[in-house]
């Protein structure tokens, strides 16, 4: 195994190429830092990112702050410009492992299609940074790829890959991943949470993914193909404790059929004593490859996603900016009530200068009766300005102005515009 380390500051560097030539089944492994950019260019033979295959001699950008792999089947050579943090070919990979995942899967979803049920829910677990993520993506591209239409759930409010952090969400996926920028995002299912852990109100949590549950498990016998192609479940790395209550309750309300559990032996066990004997859980080991990531890296990454949904990623998207009254609108906060019939209730919050930065949810209702923090969301805007004495609020939205609701939820997370 050669590995490199560049910790000079250089953006891609035209001079800086290196060539690859790898073996069937090997992966060549690279992590970006904060200030480079590389890009990848296969000249020869077959290669995938994650389950999305490359097209020769297209040149993809990764960076800053990525780490990826570049995944052969039957060998092929690869160009890399640019200076990458690290840089290496593993010949050691658990890529056989996955694939005979996939291959069961898709057997289980021939037989779904076969007797018009549902295809496989499967839900992928374990510590954070093990690869979940990636496998989700990995197991999705691959069905994709054989023509099914599967639906990807994110529970991970912090590192999720739908929306913004502090949701949770669905999205039927037609299309492989872009190697670059991940799933299209087009019309996703979105709900509130408004925290970056499952632990901040793990009530509203557990009630949110409950509804979500309810409205995908309502919703996927509308069509045939994404019933029998079946739904694959990411969650966060919150496994012990609260966080395994939160698996455990998530796997009740999506009525799991298979759970992947990444790294973790302990959590096999204990699923193996607290969920239906029917339920087939796997442990699937992780790729040498996955890196740990700092609590800083986990934060920017949080950043860019905020990023991304406002301006787009290489594709870039326009968002608005404009004025809202202070009477206009009301903003409520989620929280825990005493009452038992509902167990969570809306807080009025008061409009001021603390909510500068913070993302809001944009709800479908105006009506506090009709609990819009139980139902999917319009979409978020983000606070840049507050003006006491004229009682404005600045904000910035994908959407033109009027907002479409004058009720807004308020997230814990913030995003400071910089662009
Ligand atoms: N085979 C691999 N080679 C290099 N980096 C990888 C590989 N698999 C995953 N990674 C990277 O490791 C990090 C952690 O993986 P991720 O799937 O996000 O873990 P989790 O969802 O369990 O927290 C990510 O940055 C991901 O891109
Ligand atoms: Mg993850």
């Amino acid at each position: 195994m050669s590995r490199k380390s560049n910790k000079r500051n250089y953006n891609v560097d035209e001079q800086d190429v290196q060539k690859f030539v790898l073996k069937p089944e090997s992966e060549l492994r690279f992590e970006v830092d904060s200030k480079n950019r590389i890009t990848i260019e296969l000249t020869s033979g077959t290669a995938e990112v994650f389950g999305t295959e490359l097209v020769r001699h297209r040149k993809y950008t990764f960076g800053p702050t990525v780490m990826k792999a570049i995944f052969t089947w039957q060998g092929c050579t690869i160009t890399l410009t640019g200076r990458p943090e690290v840089v290496y070919v593993a010949k050691e990979t658990p890529m056989v492992f996955y694939i005979n995942v996939h291959a069961a899967l898709e057997q289980m979803r021939q037989e779904a299609e076969f007797k018009d049920s549902k295809g496989p829910t499967v839900m992928l677990v374990g510590p954070i940074d093990v690869g979940k993520s990636t496998l989700c993506r990995l197991l999705l591209n691959y069905a994709v790829r054989l023509g099914k239409t599967p639906v990807f759930v994110d529970l991970d409010v912090g590192q999720g890959q739908i929306s913004i952090p502090g949701t949770v969400g669905a999205l039927i996926v037609e299309r492989p991943a872009d190697v670059e920028e991940g799933f299209s995002q087009q019309t996703p299912l979105v709900y509130h949470y408004g925290h970056k852990g499952p632990g901040d109100n793990l009530t509203f949590y557990n009630t949110v993914v409950t509804r979500l549950a309810d409205s995908i498990n309502s919703k996927i016998h509308l069509n045939k193909k994404v019933k029998s192609s079946g739904i694959i479940i990411n969650t966060c790395g919150w496994v012990k404790n609260q966080g395994y209550q939160a698996i455990t309750h998530a796997a009740f309300a999506f009525e799991v059929d298979v759970i992947l559990v990444v790294d973790e032996e302990k959590l096999c066990f204990e699923l193996h004593r607290d969920v239906p004997s029917f339920v087939q859980i796997i442990a699937v080991p992780k790729s040498g490859g996955t890196v740990e990531r700092s609590k800083s890296v986990r934060a920017k990454t949080r950043d860019s996603r905020v990023q991304e949904y406002f301006y787009g990623l290489r594709t870039p998207l326009f968002p608005h900016v404009f004025d809202v009254k202070f009477s206009d609108i009301k903003i409520y906060r989620v929280e825990n009530s005493q009452k038992k019939k509902l167990s969570v209730k809306l807080f009025p919050v008061e409009i001021g200068p603390s909510l500068l930065h913070h993302v809001l949810a944009v709800t479908f209702s105006n009506n506090v009766e009709e609990h819009p923090m139980l139902s999917n969301v319009a979409g978020y805007i983000c606070v840049t300005g507050v003006n006491m004495e004229e009682e404005l609020l600045t904000v910035l939205s994908p959407q033109p102005q009027p907002l479409p609701n004058s009720l807004l939820l308020f997230s814990d997370v913030q995003f400071i515009d910089s662009t």
